[in-house]
Order: structure tokens, then C-alpha cells, then sequence
């Protein structure tokens, strides 16, 4: 993406809040002008103290212009006619001086404020934007990407977006500071002023070639971020096969890299990013110097006053601050584009297409028949499901068997509109899939699958998870017809005990039987069981085994599974090699067509 366009974009998640930004910038303009007064008083005070010089030995009032701004305001005159009034009057601009400082404080608290409460509401809205493009992007998107990529995206790029949108509270103040100082200094001494303005060519130039560096290391940062947390996530979810592969040194060595490479980007751009205060700070000093030397001169000839002299070089030095600031937090914005076109990227996923063609329906009391019309289906290029055809009547129990790598997992996750056939029809009660709003087709079918994914929370609403508007009472009679009430009551809260205090010593069997309960909850006509018992011993298997058959009745279930007596009940068993049925019918009829489920039966191995 174009550096413009990814400003355009930051800026159009920003303008939502443009109210409080200029309210923010009203406040900087307000802080400006009380930076300048005090000036003004500065070198006022001192013009009048030096007409006061040796004032006690004479005995003539003096009188004096105060707040004098040339063609606006005449100022007020002052007339001191002995040596306590001009204590009281210094005692009073001293408590002036003293009072803008505080008004300039609740100004600047204002500005800050408000831009970091803008910060928090982008990284508020964007995060949860992020969420749901996630959640509803198609599964194949996100496989595509490593989940620790994605999770450095949502949290830690967000974040330096928010930082950035908080920063511009300090450009915003050192910008209309450089634009005020600037005006006054220019109404003051036009040929001083352009003196000064001499360096700003080469500091701005200096301020970009620096900012694309560091927005070149910040994206390195941010990669290395990426890896970082895709390998903890790995490490604490993979820790038994590191620990018994004692691969840890392995593992450490390659965190090592990981935080090495991140630490070298981040000192290059802390490099540049700290060269830059003191490389202005030099160039602020000669151009001063220039400054300077012309304000002796003019003093010398009469043409400018001692304390606006003064108050001139205060000026220039408080314009080159500004400018100062300016450099440092365009580091932090070009910190912010980098991170800013990674959050894109995620903003960016596809959303799953919801199906909702014209006069696209919902499945209502649906009876459960399903056919396959010559699918065909490749992942990337590779064909997993090729030219598949079969008819399944409600209530029928199909196995799919064949090889590991076969395409059954694929081919139920074609029924679930999980990806899309690249063509064919799949159709339920005579309706093609593709005609019906996903989440209509999707109620409609219960998944227990080889891992068993339990969510933060109790095991009631584990149970629960999908169907809100079910009891308490429903779901304990899932449970029990999962084979679950039993444990479940074992358990130190029952069914209010949480999974974080349970899922640590819940056994592979217990989890699979929650999984089931939640299946039985859902009620749908059509079900899936993908290696629902693969990952169990035989006696676990056998308790669940009775679980499943009352999962199944009166559902129209495929089921993948790895043992004989499972499958051996099938209505229907289709052998899937290939991609191809390559044979289908009962198990009596197969065993006596000696063909593939022959063999694999002799070697037991279905899955
Ligand atoms: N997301 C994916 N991207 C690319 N290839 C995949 C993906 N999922 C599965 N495959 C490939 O498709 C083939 C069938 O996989 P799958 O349907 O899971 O087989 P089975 O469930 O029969 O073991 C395998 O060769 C597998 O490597
Ligand atoms: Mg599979």
C-alpha cells in the first residue's frame, strides 16, 4: 500500500472524532498564546528595569508602556512614582506570570487528554472491527495465516496506533506553536525571523529521511513480534511433545533468534530515532548563532530594544522546541503506517459468503436427506474431491472410511459449507446448500470432531455453548445421555465448576462426552462425527460408544471412525480413495466384494 493512501485510511478510522480533536487543538491554540504572553511580560519587565536602572537615587516618576503590540493595542501605561509601587507592580507581573502557567497547565491537561481518549476509542473500535473480520472470515483465510501473526496484529499493532493517535496531541501543540511563534517573530523582525528560518529546510529534510528508516525497522519490530508469539504459543500448547523430544534447548536456541533479530531492528531504529533530538538541536544552535549576532547588531544601531532582544532569541529557541518534538513523534507516526498496514491486512480479510442470494431460504424441519451432485474440490491446486456423487435418506448412518489423507474430513467439511465445492452441488432436503444462509445450514448440522475444543467458562455453559435459549434442566439431560451427569457431578461445583478448575484433569474420554453432550443439545438433524473417539482407549471408547448411539438416533450421521464395530453398523459404509467412492454398500456386501474394505478390514485401520 501507497504511504498516502494507508494516512487516508488511519485518518478515516480517526475523523469519527474530529469534534474532540478540535476541541483538543482549540486548547494547544490556547497554550500558545500563554507561552507568548509570557514572553511579552518578559521583556517588558525587563525594558522596564532597565529604565529603572538606579531609580532610588532620582526622584522623577518614570512612566512606562506595558503590553504594547504595535498597530492592535496601545498598551497600558504605567506610571511609577517611587520605589514600593515598582515592587508591588514586579510582585504583580511575577503573580501573573505564575497565573498563566497554571491556566496553561489545565489547557495542556485538556489537549493530552482528549487525544488519548480519541487513541483509546480507535484502538476501542478497531480491535473489535479485527474480531469480527476474523471470526467471519472464510476458514480458509485463516489457515492461511499463523495465528501468532494475527494476535501480534489485533494487540500489540493496535496498540502502537493508539500511541500514535495520542501523540498528535504534541504535534498538534508544537505545530500551531511553530505557527504562532512564527507569526509573532515575523510582526517583530522580519529579517531576524528569516534568518532563522534559514536551517528548517535541512531539519525537515533530516525529519523524513530518519522517519523512513525507522518506519523500515518498526516493520522488522513487528515481524519479529509475530514470530515471537507464534513460537509461545507453540511452546505452551505443544510442551509435552518438547519435553519428551527434549527438543527445549532446540526450542530455546530459536526464541533466542527470534528475540536477537527483533533486539537488532530495535536498536537500529532507536539509532536513529535518538540521533535526531541532538542533530536539530545543532542546528538549532547555528542557526541561533545567526540570530544572534544580527540582534547585537540591531541593538548596536538602535533599531531593536534590550528586552525584546531578549524576548527574541527566547522565541526562536521556544519555535526550534517545537520543531524538535515534531521530529520525535514522526518517529512514532511512521512507527504507526508500519503497524498501521498490518492492522489492514486483517481489516482486510474476506468475509464468508453468507449465501444470501436472492430468495435464499432458511432450512426449516429439515428431514435430513443429503446428496452429492459431481463434486469437485481442490485445495489450492491440488484435487481432494474428485467428481463425488451419493444420496443419503433422513435418518441413515453413513461411514466413511479410506486412508488418512484420504478427503473424508474434507468431504464433511464441504457439507458444512466450511469451503466451497470449485463445482457441483451439495444439497440438503433437495435444497442446494448454496441457496441457504450459512448459519440456517450450519444449525441444522452437529460436528463432535477428534479434538474436543472446551471454551472459558463452566461446564454448564460448555454444554450450552450455541443453544442460549436451553435450561439448566436440557442440559443435564444431555448429560445424561452423554454418559456426562455422572462426572460432571463428581466435580467440586458440579456443573458451575470452570473449565480453567476442571480442564487440567479432565481425561480425553470426559472431555469427548461434553463435546457429545453439546451435540445432543443442538438437536440437529444432520450429524457429524469426525474421530469423535480416535484419540480413546477401547474401554473409554466402549461408555461412549453408547453416548454416540443416542447422539445418532434419528439423525442422519456420517461418521468417520477407526474401529470395525463402528463402522460395522453402518447403514451405508463408502470407501473414499483418491478423493473417489471408491466402493460403497454394507459391510457384508463389501467383505464379499474383496475389494478395499476387505483389506482394510483385515487390517483394521479405517481412518
Ligand atoms: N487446509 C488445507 N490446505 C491444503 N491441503 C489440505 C488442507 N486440509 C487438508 N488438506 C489435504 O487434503 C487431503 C485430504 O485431507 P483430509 O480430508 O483431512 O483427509 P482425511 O480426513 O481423509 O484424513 C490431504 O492430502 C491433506 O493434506
Ligand atoms: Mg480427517
Amino acid at each position: 500500500m501507497i504511504k498516502n493512501q494507508i494516512y487516508r485510511r488511519l485518518l478515516s478510522y480517526i475523523s469519527p472524532y474530529n469534534g474532540s480533536i478540535v476541541i483538543a487543538m482549540a486548547c494547544a491554540l490556547v497554550v500558545s498564546v500563554c507561552e507568548l504572553a509570557r514572553i511579552q511580560i518578559f521583556a517588558d519587565t525587563l525594558n522596564a528595569l532597565k529604565s529603572l536602572e538606579g531609580y532610588q537615587q532620582s526622584e522623577q516618576p518614570v512612566v512606562f508602556q506595558l503590553f504594547v503590540i504595535k498597530g492592535f493595542f496601545d498598551g497600558y501605561e504605567i506610571t511609577f512614582t517611587n520605589v514600593s509601587t515598582a515592587i508591588r507592580f514586579f510582585l504583580g507581573l511575577l503573580g501573573g506570570v505564575i497565573g498563566l502557567v497554571f491556566i496553561k497547565g489545565i489547557f495542556v491537561f485538556w489537549s493530552d487528554f482528549l487525544m488519548e481518549r480519541v487513541g483509546n476509542k480507535v484502538s476501542l473500535y478497531v480491535r473489535n472491527e479485527l474480531y469480527g473480520k476474523i471470526i467471519n472470515a472464510p476458514i480458509k483465510v485463516i489457515t492461511e495465516h499463523h495465528s501468532g501473526d494475527v494476535m501480534t496484529r489485533v494487540t500489540e499493532d493496535v496498540r502502537i496506533l493508539q500511541q500514535a493517535v495520542a501523540s498528535t496531541a504534541s504535534i498538534m501543540r508544537a505545530g500551531i506553536n511553530v505557527i504562532i511563534f512564527l507569526s509573532a517573530m515575523l510582526y517583530k523582525n522580519i529579517q531576524m525571523t528569516v534568518l532563522s528560518l534559514i536551517i528548517l529546510p535541512l531539519i525537515a529534510y533530516l525529519i523524513s529521511r530518519i522517519g523512513a528508516q525507522v518506519r523500515k525497522s518498526s516493520t522488522e519490530i513487528q515481524e519479529r513480534s509475530s514470530d515471537i508469539y507464534t513460537q509461545l504459543k507453540e511452546t505452551l500448547s505443544g510442551i509435552n511433545i518438547i519435553k519428551s523430544f527434549t527438543a527445549e534447548n532446540v526450542e530455546i536456541e530459536r526464541f533466542k533468534s527470534s528475540t536477537t533479530k527483533q533486539y537488532n531492528s530495535a536498536i537500529r531504529r532507536a539509532r536513529f530515532a535518538s540521533l535526531l533530538p541532538p542533530v536539530i538541536d545543532w542546528l538549532a544552535a547555528i542557526g541561533s548563532a545567526f540570530v544572534f549576532a544580527l540582534g547585537c547588531w540591531q541593538v548596536i544601531n538602535g533599531n531593536l530594544d534590550i528586552g525584546w532582544f531578549a524576548g527574541y532569541i527566547l522565541m526562536v529557541g521556544l519555535m526550534y522546541k517545537p520543531i524538535k518534538t515534531i521530529g520525535g513523534v514522526n518517529t512514532v507516526l511512521q512507527q504507526s503506517v508500519a503497524s498501521a498496514e498490518r492492522v489492514f491486512l486483517v481489516a482486510d480479510f474476506d468475509e464468508e459468503q453468507s449465501h444470501t442470494i436472492q430468495g435464499s431460504d432458511e432450512l426449516i424441519n429439515v428431514n435430513g436427506s443429503v446428496e452429492f451432485q459431481n463434486v469437485t474440490f481442490s485445495y489450492d491446486s491440488n484435487v481432494v474431491i474428485n467428481d463425488v456423487s451419493f444420496i443419503v435418506e433422513p435418518g441413515e448412518v453413513i461411514a466413511l472410511v479410506g486412508h488418512s489423507g484420504s478427503g473424508k474430513t474434507t468431504l464433511v467439511n464441504l457439507l458444512q459449507g466450511f469451503y466451497t465445492p470449485d463445482s457441483g452441488q451439495i444439497m440438503i432436503d433437495r435444497t442446494p446448500i448454496n441457496q441457504v444462509p450459512l448459519q440456517s445450514l450450519r444449525q441444522n448440522i452437529a460436528l463432535v470432531s477428534q479434538d474436543t475444543i472446551l471454551f472459558d467458562g463452566t461446564v454448564l455453559e460448555n454444554i450450552q455453548y450455541g443453544s442460549n435459549k436451553s435450561t439448566r434442566s436440557d442440559v443435564m439431560n444431555a448429560a445424561i445421555k452423554a454418559n456426562a451427569d455422572t462426572f460432571i457431578k463428581k466435580m467440586s461445583n458440579g456443573y458451575d465448576t470452570t473449565i480453567g478448575e476442571a480442564g487440567g484433569y479432565l481425561s480425553g474420554g470426559e472431555k469427548q462426552r461434553i463435546s457429545i453432550a453439546r451435540a445432543i443439545l443442538k438437536d440437529a438433524p444432520i450429524l457429524v462425527l469426525d474421530e469423535a473417539t480416535s484419540s480413546l482407549d477401547t474401554q473409554s471408547e466402549a461408555i461412549i460408544q453408547e453416548s454416540l448411539s443416542n447422539l445418532m438416533e434419528g439423525r442422519t450421521s456420517f461418521v468417520i471412525a477407526h474401529r470395525l464395530t463402528t463402522v460395522m453398523g453402518a447403514d451405508k459404509i463408502m470407501v473414499i480413495s483418491d478423493g473417489k467412492i471408491a466402493e460403497s454398500g454394507t459391510h457384508d456386501s463389501l467383505i464379499a466384494n474383496r475389494g478395499i474394505y476387505s483389506k482394510l478390514c483385515e487390517q483394521q485401520i479405517f481412518a
